[in-house]
């Protein structure tokens, strides 16, 4: 297996000093295309500026290597083909095939990839493949992936965990709220990958469990958030200490100017996939918007929540989603709370228990609203709507999944609605816009709300699988939400992740 990263000359400069040189990517205005197989199109003009300033993607230098068409022509160990079968990953998603011949060579990686899309095995698969064989010592890992949340670094880990095995690679997850103790033993005990947020990194490093100057390859996923969180210092500061002639790829579904600097700084000649996040979200997603007055609001909410199938449902506010939790479990529904005041032992139960189907309603911050998998989720609410168009793709991103469809439906209320329409322009989104009140039809065909049962869950999150109500759909209407599909205008990254999950089935039955 051909192992030498750095084959141009270029990437044997001396680069990326931490005194923020210009070294590495150059710049031009977004909406140029590349015009490289396997990379997505954004037509220029397509999207109005991003209110926070629309990010310039870096021009490529070195040419990119072409996408592939299957996992067996990409330099993998035999160990993880042998792992992606098991678990029928059997074709790879147009992100995979653009980015693994050029990050398994080596090459740094700008990759934005819509929601679902597949960019945690498109990182980390050349991560793992670039690092078999490889031994860490005590506290010196040799790959780094740093994520916004302490539910995403626990998914990547398990993402990737099989994998990891199959190289006899350790992984360790270090991130707040969990024991630092048991982290800096993990790092002790040596592990070669290690997955953290950025502030307890920075910690068990400053307590001297952890050094990061053998860093080969460091992943930055959700960078965006990571600078929105304010993480951008320490995001920094955790770059300059890995190996300056390490590799670094930096994927997202949405990325803005606040990243700039990042990809300035620490990306060298980068191969970029970059499908327009407006163009990509919404393909086998149904985006509704619907129009509720203020004191209908809470009825219609409960409604949805007490549907047939889980969904998530974001609020503004901590506060906002432990009241209308209590309120929802007063009214009968399995619903738990995740936001960032609860405990970690508390957040990674309640979201277990969601994706196990004990809960049906997952009420939550922002927190929830980047990188988390559930399987089978084809709703999402926002009952109080997001802030701008980039929390809409990423909490929106929760359902429509690996080319999956879903609905994302959002309450409006009278004096919401023109800021949700240039929200929307952001977007690039088109929503079917309805005006509705609890207990109509037409709330009940969009997003299966029905009447809860009225009888209150007690001792928080339920344990118990919900019982079968009557059967009968409220009101008289029965049709379940509506799905994208059908009729819909796709993109040829859509199109080939249908493409590719329908291999993957065709194969399966065989
Ligand atoms: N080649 C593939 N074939 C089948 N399923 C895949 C493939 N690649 C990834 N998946 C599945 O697709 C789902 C979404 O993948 P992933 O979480 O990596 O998306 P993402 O692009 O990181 O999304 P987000 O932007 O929301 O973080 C996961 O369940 C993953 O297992
Ligand atoms: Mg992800």
């Amino acid at each position: 297996m051909n192992r030498s990263a750095r084959t141009n000359d270029r990437y044997s400069n001396p680069r990326r000093g931490s005194a923020g040189g210009d070294r590495g990517a150059r710049f031009r205005p977004q909406g140029q295309g590349q015009g490289r197989p396997g990379q997505g199109s954004r037509g220029p003009g397509r999207r109005p500026a991003a209110p926070q300033g629309e990010f310039a993607l870096p021009v490529t230098v070195t040419p990119a290597l072409p996408a592939v068409e299957t996992f067996d022509e990409l330099d993998l160990p035999a160990e993880i083909l042998k792992t992606l079968t098991g678990l029928d990953v059997t074709v790879p998603f147009p992100i995979q095939a653009a980015t693994l011949p050029n990050s398994l060579a080596g090459r740094d990686v700008l990759g934005r990839g819509r929601t679902g899309s597949g960019k945690t095995l498109a990182f980390g698969l050349a991560l793992l493949a670039r690092m078999a064989g490889q031994r860490a010592d005590a506290k010196q890992p040799l790959g780094l992936i740093l994520v916004p949340t302490r539910e995403l670094a626990q998914q990547v880990t398990e993402a990737l965990t099989p994998y990891a095995r199959s190289l006899r690679l350790r992984m360790a997850t270090v991130v707040g709220g969990m024991s630092i103790g048991r982290q800096a033993s993990a790092l002790r005990g040596g592990a070669e990958v290690v997955v953290a947020t950025p502030g307890r990194l920075k910690d068990l490093i400053e307590r001297k469990d952890c050094r990061l100057d053998r860093v080969r390859i460091t992943v930055l996923d959700e960078a965006d958030q990571m600078a929105d969180m304010g993480f951008m210092p320490q995001v920094t500061e955790l770059l300059d200490l890995v190996h300056p002639e390490g590799q670094r790829m930096l994927f997202s579904a949405t990325l803005d100017r606040n990243v700039d600097l990042l990809v300035r700084r620490y990306l060298n000649d980068p191969v970029v996939h970059s499908v327009d996040p407006s163009a990509g979200a919404v393909t086998t997603m149904e985006h509704h918007e619907l129009h509720v007055h203020g004191a209908d609001k809470l009825g219609a909410a409960t409604e949805i929540a007490a549907r047939d199938g889980r969904v998530i449902m974001f609020l503004d506010t901590k506060h906002a989603v432990d009241q209308f939790t209590k309120h929802l479990l007063g009214s009968g529904v399995r619903a738990a709370a995740l936001h960032g005041g609860k405990s970690q032992p508390q957040r990674t139960r309640t979201l277990a228990q969601f994706k196990a189907g004990t809960v049906s309603v997952l009420v939550a911050t922002n927190v929830a609203a980047r990188g988390i998998h559930v399987d089978n989720l084809d709703l999402v609410v926002n009952v109080d709507p997001p802030s701008d168009h980039k929390d809409y793709l990423h909490r929106g991103g929760r359902t429509a999944r690996a080319g999956e469809s879903g609905s994302v439906v959002t309450l409006v209320l009278p004096n919401q609605r023109r800021d949700m329409s240039r929200l929307m322009r952001d977007a690039g989104i088109r929503p079917k816009i309805t005006q509705v009140r609890s207990g109509e039809a037409e709330l009940s065909r969009i997003t299966g709300a029905q009447a809860p049962s009225g009888v209150p869950i007690t001792g928080g999150a339920p344990a118990t699988e919900k019982p079968k109500r009557g059967g009968a759909p409220f009101r008289g209407m029965g049709s379940r939400p509506g799905r994208a599909g059908g009729g819909s205008r796709q993109s040829a990254e859509a199109r080939q992740l249908a493409e590719a999950r329908k291999a993957a089935r065709v194969r399966r039955a065989g």
